[in-house]
C-alpha cells in the first residue's frame, strides 16, 4: 500500500454567509470531496478540534475512519486491564488515588490473583493485557512486577500465542535499570502519559518533584530500550486551550510514539485540581476528546489508539464512539470486582461492579454494533512500531 496515496488532507472553506445565519456554527465547512493526499497543518488541526457543526464533525469522523481502515484494518485489539495496586508515591493534583488521599483503602493484588486474571484473558482470546498500578519505585515493587511479568508469560502460552500474552506496563516513571529489567522479563509495551505537553499545564497538574523534563526523558529512554511506547494527555483540563491540544498532537508526532491513550479530564472530589466550574460540560469534553482521537488518527495514521474508559464515564456509548472516530484498542476491565471501586482515578468510573465475564460479552457486542470486529488470539501490536523497526533495520 502506498503511504503517500493514503495520506489524508481535509480542506476547509470559509462559509461566512451560513455562519451569519447560524446554520454552520463553525463559520466554515470541511469538504469531503477535498479529502486527498497531503498533510495536516496546525490550522487544520485547530479547525478539527474546534468543529461544532454535525456536518463538519461527520466529515472529520469519516476521514479518520477511512485512514484507520486503510492503515490498521477493521479489527479492535483488546488488552485486559489489571489494576493490580492503588498504592502510589505520587501526589498528582487530578488523581483520585494520589498519595495524600487518605479516604482510599489501599490494596495490592497477589501474584496468584494477577496470574489468574491473565489466564482468564488468555482463555477468552484477549491477546494482551495491561498491568496498571500507582507508582512505586522501591526494589520490592520492581521485583514484584518483574516476577508478575515472567509468571504471566509462563502461564499463558498456547498454540496461538507461543510466547504468552502481550504485556503493556503502565506503572509510571522508573529508573532506566528498572525499565530494562521489566523489558527483559517480557513486557514489550509501556504506556506513560505526559498528561499535557505544555510545561505550564504539566506543572499545574503535578507537585514540584514531578518534572516535565523527567517525564520527557522517561519516554525517550523507553523508546531507546526497545519498548513500543505510548503516551497521552487529558482533554478539557482547566486552563487548556485548543492550541495546547494541537501542540500535544504535534508532540505525539515528533516523539514518534506507537500508541496513544487519552481521554477527557473528569474531576475527582478528593483531588485538589477540581475545576468543575472552569471546564466544558461532559458533552463538550466528550466531543472534544472524540475530535482529538480523529485528529490523532489523521495525523499519526498507523499508531494504536485506545478508546479509553474515561470516554465511557461521560457517555454510555463513549468507547464505541471512540472506535467510530478512529480508535482501535479497548481495555476491558479484568480487575477483580472486590478491589475495583478502590481504583477510582476520577468520579463516575463505569463497570465498577460488572464482572469480567459480563464486560467481555458486553464489549464484543458494543464493538460489533459499530461495524468492527474483535482481534482474538493476537498481541495486536502497533503497525507504527513494525514500520519503525523495519526502517531501523534497513
Ligand atoms: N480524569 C481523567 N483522567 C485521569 N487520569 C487520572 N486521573 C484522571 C482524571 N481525574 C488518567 C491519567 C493517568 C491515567 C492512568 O488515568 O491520564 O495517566
Amino acid at each position: 500500500m502506498s503511504v503517500a496515496g493514503t495520506a489524508v488532507r481535509i480542506n476547509w472553506q470559509p462559509r461566512p454567509d451560513k455562519a451569519k445565519l447560524g446554520l454552520v456554527e463553525d463559520g466554515f465547512e470541511f469538504s469531503a470531496s477535498d479529502i486527498h493526499a497531503g498533510f495536516l497543518d496546525r490550522e487544520t488541526l485547530h479547525r478539527i478540534l474546534a468543529a461544532q457543526s454535525a456536518q463538519n464533525i461527520e466529515t472529520i469522523r469519516r476521514a479518520a475512519e477511512k485512514t484507520l481502515l486503510e492503515r490498521c484494518g477493521d479489527t479492535v485489539r483488546l488488552r485486559g486491564l489489571v489494576e493490580f495496586s492503588n498504592r502510589c508515591v505520587c501526589d498528582c493534583n487530578y488523581c483520585g488515588i494520589r498519595r495524600s488521599n487518605r479516604a482510599v483503602k489501599r490494596y495490592t493484588l497477589s501474584l496468584a490473583e494477577i496470574v489468574e486474571c491473565a489466564q482468564w484473558c488468555a482463555a477468552k482470546g484477549y491477546g494482551s493485557l495491561v498491568l496498571q498500578a500507582g507508582e512505586r519505585r522501591d526494589e520490592k515493587f520492581a521485583a514484584f512486577v518483574a516476577e508478575a511479568v515472567r509468571a504471566i508469560k509462563a502461564e499463558t502460552c498456547s498454540t496461538e500465542l507461543p510466547e504468552g500474552l502481550g504485556i503493556t506496563l503502565c506503572v509510571g516513571e522508573q529508573s532506566e535499570a528498572t525499565y530494562a529489567r521489566w523489558f527483559e522479563a517480557g513486557a514489550h509495551r509501556y504506556l506513560l502519559r505526559m498528561e499535557s505537553f505544555k510545561p505550564a499545564l504539566f506543572a499545574a497538574l503535578h507537585p514540584r518533584e514531578q518534572t516535565y523534563a523527567a517525564r520527557r526523558e522517561a519516554l525517550a529512554t523507553l523508546k531507546r530500550l526497545g519498548y513500543q511506547v505510548g503516551t497521552g494527555v487529558m482533554i478539557g483540563l482547566p486552563g487548556q486551550s485548543l492550541d495546547d491540544l494541537v501542540d500535544d498532537l504535534l508532540a505525539f508526532r515528533d516523539l514518534g510514539v506507537d500508541m496513544i491513550g487519552m481521554g477527557p479530564y473528569i474531576p475527582h472530589v478528593q483531588a485538589p485540581l477540581g475545576g468543575a466550574d472552569q471546564i466544558g460540560s461532559a458533552q463538550a469534553r466528550l466531543g472534544l476528546s472524540l475530535r482529538m482521537i480523529a485528529a490523532a488518527r489523521l495525523l499519526l495514521k498507523n499508531v494504536n489508539i485506545a478508546a479509553t474508559t474515561a470516554l465511557q464515564a461521560l457517555s454510555e456509548t463513549g468507547r464505541e464512539q471512540g472506535l467510530r472516530f478512529g480508535a482501535n484498542v479497548i481495555m476491558p476491565q479484568v480487575t477483580p470486582v472486590r478491589v475495583r471501586s478502590q481504583y477510582t482515578l476520577y468520579d463516575g468510573k463505569p463497570c465498577l461492579d460488572d464482572n469480567a465475564e459480563q464486560c467481555c460479552e458486553c464489549l464484543r457486542k458494543r464493538i460489533e454494533s459499530v461495524g468492527r470486529r474483535v482481534l482474538y488470539q493476537a498481541w495486536g501490536d502497533s503497525a507504527h512500531f513494525a514500520q519503525r523497526r523495519a526502517l531501523a533495520k534497513a
